[in-house]
């Protein structure tokens, strides 16, 4: 039986979404839902679409998805993502997942029972993070780990991107209760979720944010240096100013740098290696006995979300690893906030950082 999937918001986003479905033989696009019917109609005449639905209580009963992609703005992902749980579907929500830290452990909490051995029942919750899953990320985490590039040491993590007033101006960008951020939370966090998924737990963040050029509420760049628990240390750059705009990680590793220069996805040839003097062999065997061919995308990461399905596993990207990505976003704003380095414990449930992610207050650089 095909997998059936039901999407939630049917603005641009997730016309991508129904493309890779369409593309995916095992999902079938069951269902779709938006308040607004002069989005919902044409899409589901596009997609072919049999239920199309105005409330989400009814796509669940009419559609019955096993899984529900959620492509609605930030600040509503929360609510329909619990209602999915509740009902008893799993849930793909896009980035950012929620808009705190408190939000998304609520619906970690919300997915099924756990079973022995640290796995869970369904349903699930993930999240689009697309750039996991290219062959180029999947390449370094597997050379890494296998230890032929040496201990990490220096990263770089730009997202130098440009985004006019008009693209701020739409009633759900640009502050804290509607996207939970600017550029930080959600654009640089592809990035970051990249950054976090080779180097792992963050230990300290030291940041500033400013609004220099956009009429918003929240910021229009930020730059962060983190410090991870495996004693890498990285540079952090999140900006919609540049107009040459770029996205460029850098990982310098003992016996290797290896780099990726992008925009908004990437393929093989936007990676490169540099072995260190004494290291070619080795580091460039392991490079190319790795894996190659997969462009980051939404459908490169479908695909890993069904093959878990059908498996009976939850599917990626889990909250735990989104967890990590969405705290060391709040750490950069509880820095640029309070203007001192901070911790993980400084997150902790209680905290104001860990309930919002302007910790219920005004931008101190606005
Ligand atoms: N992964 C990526 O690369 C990527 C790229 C773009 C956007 N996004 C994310 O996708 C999400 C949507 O962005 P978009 O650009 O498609 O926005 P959009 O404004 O084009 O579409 C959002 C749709 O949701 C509908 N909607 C609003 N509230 C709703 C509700 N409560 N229930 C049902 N429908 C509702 C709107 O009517 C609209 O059709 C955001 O979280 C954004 O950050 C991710």
């Amino acid at each position: 039986m095909p997998v059936r999937i039901a999407i939630v918001g049917t603005g641009n986003i997730a016309r991508t979404h129904a493309r890779a479905v369409a593309g995916i033989p095992s999902a079938t696009l069951a269902g779709a839902m938006d308040v607004d019917s002069s989005r919902l109609d044409p899409f589901c005449e596009e997609y072919g679409v049999a239920e199309g639905c105005r409330d989400l209580g009814d796509l669940l009963s009419r559609a019955r998805p096993d899984l529900v992609h959620i492509c609605t703005p930030p600040a509503t992902h929360y609510a329909a993502a619990l209602e999915c749980l509740n009902a008893g579907a799993s849930v793909l929500v896009e980035k950012p997942p929620v808009i705190s830290l408190r939000e998304l452990d609520g619906l970690a909490a919300a997915q099924g029972p756990s079973r022995p051995g640290g796995t869970r029942e369904p349903p699930w919750f993930a999240t689009v993070f697309q750039h996991r899953f290219g062959s180029g990320q999947r390449r370094l985490k597997a050379v890494a780990d296998s230890g032929a590039l040496g201990r990490p040491l220096v990263a770089v993590c730009h997202t130098t991107w440009f985004r006019d007033q008009a693209y701020f101006d739409v009633p759900w960008r640009g502050g804290w209760d509607n996207e939970g951020g600017g550029p930080t939370m959600g654009h640089g966090i592809h990035q970051m979720d990249m950054l976090a998924d080779v180097l792992g737990d963050w230990t300290e963040v030291s940041a500033l944010a400013r609004t220099s050029a956009r009429v918003m509420a929240t910021e229009d760049l930020s730059l962060a240096h983190v410090s991870f628990a495996n004693g890498a240390v990285a540079s952090v750059v999140n900006s919609v100013l540049s107009p040459r705009e770029e996205t460029y990680l850098r990982f310098d590793y003992e016996y290797a740098t290896v780099e990726v220069t992008h925009l908004y996805g990437y393929a093989d040839a936007d990676w490169r290696i540099t072995p260190a003097k004494g290291h070619s062999g080795e580091v460039q065997a392991a490079w190319d006995d790795a894996e190659y061919g997969t462009k980051s995308g939404h459908a490169a990461q479908f695909a890993h979300v069904l093959d878990a399905l059908r498996d009976g596993r939850q599917p990626p990207v889990a909250p735990g690893e989104a967890r990590r990505t969405m705290s060391l976003v709040a750490g950069i704003y509880a820095s640029a906030f309070t203007r001192r380095p901070v911790t993980p414990d400084d997150l902790a449930p209680g905290t104001p950082f860990y309930g919002a992610m302007n910790g219920g207050k005004t931008a101190p650089w606005q």
